[in-house]
């Protein structure tokens, strides 16, 4: 896997944080570059400790990759500084000179805004930030002395990275429907969130990606307004097990079971070569922690084939359980 790209299938919320924590570990990823902004958590299980990550690229866990900021992402000066702290990577994370900042005013605008109250968003900011930066107004973070330690070409780094054979993962927020160009408008984010565009941000182009990863969770969910197809009741979700809180805003998740049609959609058009299937477990809990295939029940199994079947896209990685090591990996 030299450059991969990690994209989320649906409304975010799939597992891409323990996607990308088990191949940063497995693969010893040399850069992770991290896109999107801080509107986006990432949960990274390290055994009992638990990180929601809004900045720093989720593949941390592994000590040796180096973490990046891109150019297209959006960056919370003070959330990305705590967390910097808590993860202890200050010595290996570059931000892009031109990435550019969300403020605090941006925050108190989506807070305001009664449209964007109506859509549900998480109120970090993103799209008034984004408003200014298709303005051209925004602050830059070459233009923020806290920022200084971290500023680095990102793109060059990145690009001489592939060159040399190095392994890249590029890593995507939230989830294909939440696009604002594919997604299901105006109950969407202010960026595209898909693979090209996840490449784009990073400065990585088309032909260099050799996999695109869609991750989906074995059931969906999604947070804010807007269409969930399927959808079913808070107490139906309880009693199934699907039912989730945000990692970030704290708030409920809606929930539906998985939908076949869109993920083969989804799929197609991010072009994806491989996919991650997360919380096997949460829909079959014997499940739980397997680390095998040959450990599934039946039904786990078929499940598995009929997303294949309808996808047309190998399911690679499996999620059976929180831990960045509870997967199976069906890798070549
Ligand atoms: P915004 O991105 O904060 O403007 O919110 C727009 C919509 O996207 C709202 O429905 C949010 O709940 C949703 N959203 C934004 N980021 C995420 C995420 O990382 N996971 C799930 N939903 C998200
Ligand atoms: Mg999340």
């Amino acid at each position: 896997m030299p450059c991969t790209v990690i994209v989320g299938a649906f409304w975010g919320d799939e597992g891409k944080g323990k996607i990308i924590s088990y191949l940063a570990l497995k693969d010893k990823l040399d850069f992770c570059v991290r896109t999107g902004s801080v509107n986006a958590a990432h949960t990274v299980w390290d055994g009992e400790k638990r990180y929601a990550l809004h900045m720093v690229p989720a593949a941390f866990l592994y000590p040796r990759c180096r973490l990046l900021i891109g150019a297209g992402a959006n960056i919370q000066v003070p959330q990305l500084l705590k967390e910097v702290e808590m993860t202890n990577v200050k010595d290996r994370m570059g931000v892009d000179q031109q990435a550019s900042v969300i403020e605090e005013k941006h925050s108190v605008q989506d807070k305001n805004s009664a449209h964007l109250r109506g859509i549900g968003t998480t109120g970090w900011g993103v799209g008034p930030a984004l408003e200014e930066r298709v303005r051209r107004t925004a602050k830059l973070a070459r233009d923020i002395p806290e920022l200084k330690p971290f500023l680095a070409d990102t793109v060059t780094e990145v690009n001489d990275g592939i060159d040399a054979g190095k392994k890249v993962l590029l890593e995507g927020t939230q989830g294909f429907m939440l696009s604002l160009y594919f997604g299901t408008y105006p109950y969407v984010t202010g960026r595209d969130t898909g693979a090209a565009a996840i490449a784009s941000e990073a400065g990585v182009g088309p032909t260099r990606v050799d996999d695109v990863v869609i991750v989906y969770k074995s059931f969906m969910t999604r947070v804010g307004a807007g269409p969930l197809p399927g959808e079913m009741t808070k107490e139906e979700a309880q009693n199934k097990g699907w039912f989730e809180t945000a990692a970030g805003t704290g708030r409920d998740r809606r929930s539906a079971p998985f939908d076949f049609d869109l993920a083969r959609k989804t799929a197609k058009i991010n072009g994806a070569t491989q996919a991650a299937l997360t919380k096997l477990d949460s829909i079959f809990p014997k499940c739980r922690g397997a680390r095998k295939l040959e450990a599934l029940p039946t039904g786990a199994r078929q499940f598995l084939k009929e997303i294949e079947d309808r996808t047309a896209v190998p399911v690679v990685l499996i999620g059976t359980g929180p831990d960045a090591r509870d997967i199976i990996d069906l890798r070549k």
